[in-house]
């Protein structure tokens, strides 16, 4: 079985004091043994530096939510691949549906913005996910193969070095779950364009993201097709996320 990779999204939340804190927290809960997955915050921009060294050695990798789709120059307020790898950040949220809705991200810039990564050698966590209309209306395949299409066709022969994170928008942060069936229809639907473009996508993880909690975790993550959760509210409150990471099959 593939390893699983549980990632925190803090969004916009927490503090110097509070994050010190929580990443401590963190640190203690999971010890000094194996861990069942791979594990990674993703953290607002300004605490990069500060969560780098809180890190320090531990198997929590560093995240971060979102990154330019250009190289460098004149684009105020932008922070580049390469200013991420020089504070360790490993994974690096792209077209986060928050991001999409919010500041207008097209597929277009989500799939220039996982290239970005990608050149500087941090792994895009590439988000898709229909809104509820789009579900009700029967188009959730076609939404989330039309985002991930785009990322496919700009990434090429790279494109088995993507995550991909199945949210879908009605799930997030309102505690409506899919359910693992639900999850794990899309996520087969996702294997599969991936299978269509990359011989590697068996060990590609595909993660599911909206109101993941200890409570339902372990039935999502025993999903053939489900490789990771990417957790939200979850992943701000330490023994919350450490239950979904306890959760993980070993
Ligand atoms: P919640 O876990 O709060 O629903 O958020 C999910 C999410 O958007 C993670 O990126």
């Amino acid at each position: 079985m593939k390893r699983k990779l549980i990632a925190g999204n803090w969004k916009m939340n927490g503090g110097l004091v509070a994050n010190e804190a929580l990443v401590k927290a963190l640190i203690a809960g999971m010890g000094t043994g194996t861990q069942a997955a791979d594990v990674a915050v993703c953290v607002p921009a300004v605490y990069l530096a500060s969560t780098q060294l809180w890190l320090g050695a531990s198997a929590i990798q560093l995240g971060a939510q979102d990154v330019s789709q250009h190289a460098s120059g004149a684009f105020t307020g932008e922070i580049s691949g390469q200013m991420l790898k020089e504070f360790g950040v490993r994974h690096v949220l792209v077209g986060h549906s928050e991001r999409r809705q919010y500041h207008a991200e097209s597929d277009a810039v989500v799939s220039l913005k996982a290239k970005q990564a990608l050149v500087c050698g941090i792994t895009p966590i590439v988000c898709v996910g229909e809104t509820l209309a789009e579900r009700e209306a029967g188009k959730t395949e076609e939404v989330v193969k039309r985002q991930l299409a785009a990322v496919i066709h700009d990434n090429g022969h790279c494109i088995s070095e993507i995550v991909v994170a199945y949210e879908p928008v009605w799930a997030i942060g309102t505690g409506k779950t899919a359910s693992a069936e639900q999850a794990q229809q899309v996520h087969a639907v996702l294997r599969a364009q991936l299978k269509a473009a990359t011989a590697h996508a068996d060990r590609m993880r595909i993660l599911y993201g909206g109101s993941m909690t200890a409570a339902n975790a372990a039935h999502l993550l025993s999903q053939p097709d489900i490789d990771g959760g990417l957790v939200g509210g979850a992943s701000l409150k330490s023994p919350d996320f450490l239950a979904i990471l306890a959760a993980c099959p070993c």
